[in-house]
Parts: C-alpha cells; structure tokens; sequence
C-alpha cells in the first residue's frame, strides 16, 4: 500500500515509517518540522515533504495515495491558556483541511493518532455509587496530599477502573480537548463520505528517539533527560498515580495493522486503546529508570499540577480483537532499556 504519513519527521511517525516499510509498504513522509517538538533551526529531511498542513496545498500529495496515516501534532499537556489557538490550528484546523482535500481525491482511508487523554481522569468504582467519573481534584485535597479523586455524589473514596472505548470524553488540557475534536472531525468526514477511520487512543508512549524534555514533553522523556543531566527523577505526588507506557515499536505496530485493515472496518470511525496492558506507577517506572541508569533513587516530591490525571488505564482488549494487536514490549524491559536509548535532540 501507498501511505501518506504526516508528521513523518516526529518520534512515533519515524517508527511507523521503519514498520511500514519493513512490512511491505511504501511510505510518503510529509512534516513542517514544528518548532517546539524539533527546535527553530532543525535541518529538513529531503526525503520528507516540508509542508504545513494549515496552509499548503495538499491536494498534489494525495495522489495515488491508498491510505493516511495522521500522526501531525502539537503534543503535550500545553503549557497556558495562551497555547489554545496553536492546538486548535495544527490539530484540528489543519485536520479538517486534510479531511477536505482526501474527500476531493476520493481517498476514504484515514488512521489517525489519537490519545487516551480524550478520556481525562476517565472511571471509577464507587462503593455506593458504582460507575462513576470522578470529581475534579480539589486544591486543598491536593495541598494535604489526598491525590485520588473523589465520588462525584458523595465525594467518599473510589477505585480506578480498567476503561474501555465507549468510556465517555472528558478532556482536561488543551491537548486533550484538540484531540477529541480532532476525532469528532473525523468522524463527521466519515459520515459525509461515507468513509472510514482508525482512531489510534495512544497511552503514555516511550522508547528509543523521543524527543528530550521540551516544556512540552511526557513524563517518560522528562526522567530520561533528567539522568543524562546527572539528575535524579523527580515523581510528583505520592508515585502512586497509574498509567500504561507503551513501547513506540508497539505503537508503530498497531498503526500499520490498522492501516493495513480500517478498509475491513464499518463505515465511521472505531475508536482503539493501544496500550501495554500492564499498568505501572510513576514511582515504579522513575525507579526502573534510574535502577537501569545506575543513578540514585528518584526523588518524590509531593508537588502536584492541577491539570494532572490520576490514573488512567484503560483495556487494550478491543486492539486484539479488532486488529490483532497485542503489544510485545513489556514496561520494565522497555523502561529499563530506555534508560541508555538515544533521545532526539532537535
Ligand atoms: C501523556 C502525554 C500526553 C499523551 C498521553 C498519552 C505529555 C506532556 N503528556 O499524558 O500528551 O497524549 O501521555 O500518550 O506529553 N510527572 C512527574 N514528574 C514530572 C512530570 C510528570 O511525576 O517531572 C507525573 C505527573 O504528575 C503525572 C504523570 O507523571 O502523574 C504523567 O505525566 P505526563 O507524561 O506529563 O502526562 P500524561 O497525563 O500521562
């Protein structure tokens, strides 16, 4: 198949494009070398198209195009209100010309990135009210050091639980919200082309060539710049808030199994986890990393960010059953490896 592959010059694309490639395909890299995921001065790939999807014309490079697979963002949790203009523009604006000009070439194959922050603090178990979203953390349960949400009704404790993909939105960030609109956007070109989409819902991504901690950056980049510094982790909270990190290798491959199947799949878009399965804490994770690094233990601090979620796992089942997707990497030789990967500096 012929893909066209945007965001071709960013850390998960670069691993889409190796698997793709390896697996038969041929691949069209398309980027605008965004300035706060690759530094102002990067240098162009010539073998990347250098296009910036809210303006260029994209019509040209759709030509004998079978699939897309939409990698292009602005990623991270967005640092102020000040960043909302630029997630709306290369994440949703841009998209939305995308989907136009794949409609005037007849192209009706989308794989998007998505992430599992469309799912914000995503569902609990509450003893008395059972499935509940949780309330929004409150400041003075933060400043006392009471990290788990609350019951919504009754505000008493609650548990996290395994979600799956009709779990309703809940986006917290910036970030979180561009996502879920670009999803929506997509969705509307399905139904306005009679087309259809993969949605990708990312969990916490590492592995070799992420990018180094940028005001931008994931947690997994930012303990793994801190140890290059000489620096130990720092965890915030108490270390015992959960996430799934799923290995970038992992990630490329599920990408390629939907681009090679969303033809097979119902007119719409069908929404995916794409996670390890194997839930671990930050805590965890920071002492994995800096045991493999051979530095000291991190550091858990007790800070805390109001924009953070606590836990947010969600079930990798629908992966397996709709694209045969089940990852390879586990966490803590994933984690452990990524302690002496190459990080991308630019
Ligand atoms: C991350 C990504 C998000 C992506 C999602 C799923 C960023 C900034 N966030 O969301 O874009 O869609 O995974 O792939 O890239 N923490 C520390 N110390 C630090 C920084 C963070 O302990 O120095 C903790 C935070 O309090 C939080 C956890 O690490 O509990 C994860 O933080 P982070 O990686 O920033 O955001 P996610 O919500 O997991």
């Amino acid at each position: 198949m012929r893909i066209l592959l945007t965001g071709a010059a960013g850390f998960i694309a670069g691993h889409v494009a190796d698997v793709a490639r390896e697996r038969g395909h041929e691949v069209v890299g398309l980027d605008m070398w965004l300035d706060a995921a690759h530094g102002p001065d990067a240098p162009r790939d010539p073998d990347i198209i250098d296009a910036d999807l809210r303006t260029a014309t994209i019509d040209p490079h759709l030509e004998g195009i079978d699939v897309v697979c939409h990698q292009a963002a602005m990623v991270g949790n967005g640092v102020d209100a000040q960043d909302l203009p630029a997630y709306a523009e290369h994440n949703d604006a841009a998209t939305a010309r995308l989907l136009a000009a794949m409609a005037r070439a007849g192209l009706d194959r989308l794989v998007l990135a998505s992430s599992m922050v469309v799912y914000g603090d995503g569902r609990y178990d509450c003893p008395e009210h059972g499935d509940v979203p949780p309330a929004v953390r409150r400041e003075d349960d933060l400043a006392a050091g009471r990290y788990d949400p609350r019951c919504p009704v009754c505000g008493g404790d609650i548990t996290w639980r395994l979600i799956d993909e009709s779990t309703p939105f809940l986006p917290r960030t910036s970030y979180a919200a561009s996502k879920v609109a670009q999803e929506h956007f997509a969705s509307a070109w399905c139904t306005l082309e009679g087309a259809r989409a993969v949605a990708l819902r990312y969990h916490n991504v590492y592995g070799p060539g992420m990018p180094a901690d940028t005001p931008y950056s994931g947690v997994a980049a930012i303990f793994r710049s801190a140890l290059a510094r000489g620096e130990v982790p720092r965890v915030f909270e108490d270390g015992r808030q959960v996430r799934d990190f799923v290995h970038v290798r992992d990630i490329a491959l599920a990408n390629v199994l939907a681009i090679e199947q969303v033809a097979d799949h119902p007119q719409g878009l069908t929404p995916y986890n794409v996670a390890s399965g194997t839930p671990f804490t930050i805590g965890e994770m920071a002492a994995t990393l800096s045991a493999a690094a051979g530095a000291g233990g991190p550091v858990t601090t007790g800070d805390y960010r109001a924009f953070d979620v606590r836990h947010v796992v969600a079930s990798p089942q629908a992966a397996a059953d709709g694209l045969g997707f089940r990852a390879h990497v586990p966490p803590a030789e994933g984690i452990a490896e990524l302690a002496t990967a190459a990080l991308r500096t630019r």
